[in-house]
């Protein structure tokens, strides 16, 4: 079981559950329980050994270090040879990844490597032209239905947050647990201050977002997003526009979403939090996968001289 010790470094992200590039969520995007253009993923439930103060509703299987080879039918999201061009620009090329249930993934690698197109791509936010992306054994096509189902799965939390400018942060949250979901006003609000609570941010449920702080208005990002239970939660760079003390609550909200089994995938460059929460840290470069690894082999042994001078990079060596 993870331990939530404290010793995080300062990071380089920043977090909301919303859609990219700044754009206003949207209803369509809702059914991931995050904003707009998020969605989810997958996970099956599995008995947690105990039960954490995030896990309203048991929100995912608990994480077994040891079941490392698990059959294909344990992937919560599997990919291959996935392949994106933008244009003339080939920028994922010929990505193999599958992510077993209660995996924690980080992935990291330089500016432009395609991180982010990445992780888009598994919530179709991008679309891709060759490959394949099997979420919780849905397969991402143009099927808007299977979009929409993936989508009610993943939650994602962006570098920008998306929050509905006009509606109340109660508003924000219960807004896709009522809609999607089908819950009542009632238990939706039950829901979303029970994990409003959980990012301390509940005393300011009635104000809008435009009155919090960048680093409030993330927190209730994600609170927004964990009120539609995600099976499994994809995060970009959710620190990267944070202020120190508020990094470490964000980390602390996400290593306790670990400890709970959340099925994550991280994009981040908080190699603290790649140590202490990772099952895997992934380095890509150009649009590749360069080299994985268990976060202590991955820090100790980089195998690659590209992996080499990226970690030289980050911890200034
Ligand atoms: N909509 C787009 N159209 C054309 N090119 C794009 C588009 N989005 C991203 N790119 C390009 O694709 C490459 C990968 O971008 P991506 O945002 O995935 O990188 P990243 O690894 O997330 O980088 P960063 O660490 O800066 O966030 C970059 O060269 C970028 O300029
Ligand atoms: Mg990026």
């Amino acid at each position: 079981m993870l331990r939530r010790t404290a010793s995080l470094s300062p990071s380089i992200g920043k977090c909301s559950p919303l859609s990219p590039a700044g754009k206003a969520p949207t209803l369509s995007c809702l059914s991931s329980g995050s904003c707009s253009q998020e969605r989810k993923a997958t996970c099956a439930p599995n008995p947690c050994k105990h039960r954490h103060p995030f896990d309203l509703h048991h929100i995912g299987p608990s994480h077994d270090p040891s079941a490392l080879d698990i059959s294909q039918d344990d992937a919560a999201i599997r990919i291959t040879n996935l392949n994106k061009w933008y244009g003339d620009f080939h920028v994922l090329r010929g990505i193999d990844l599958t992510v077993r249930q209660g995996e924690r993934i980080v992935i990291a690698g330089p500016s432009g490597s395609g991180k982010s197109t990445l992780i888009r791509c598994i919530n179709r936010l991008e679309t891709h032209q060759k490959g394949q992306i099997v979420v919780d054994g849905i397969e991402l096509t143009s099927d808007v239905k299977n979009i929409g189902k993936v989508r009610s799965e993943v939650g994602m939390c962006f570098q920008h947050f998306n929050l509905f400018p006009h509606m109340s942060i109660l508003e924000n949250c219960i807004l896709a647990p009522m809609s999607v979901r089908g819950h009542s006003r009632k238990e939706a609000e039950e829901i979303a201050l029970h994990f409003l609570e959980k990012v301390k941010i509940a005393d300011q449920a009635t104000k809008y977002p435009g009155q919090l702080s960048g680093g409030q208005q993330q927190r209730v990002a994600i609170a927004r997003s964990l009120c539609m239970k995600p099976r499994a939660m994809l995060f970009d760079e959710p620190t990267s526009a944070l202020d120190p003390e508020t990094i470490k609550e964000v980390l602390d909200t996400m290593i306790a979403l670990a400890e709970d089994g959340m099925t994550m995938i991280c994009v981040t460059h908080e190699m603290g939090f790649a140590r202490q929460v990772a099952d895997r840290v992934i380095f890509m470069d150009k649009g590749v996968i360069v080299e994985e690894n268990a976060p202590e082999a991955f820090f100790a042994r980089p195998q690659h001289e590209r992996t080499k001078l990226f970690l030289s990079q980050i911890f200034g060596h």
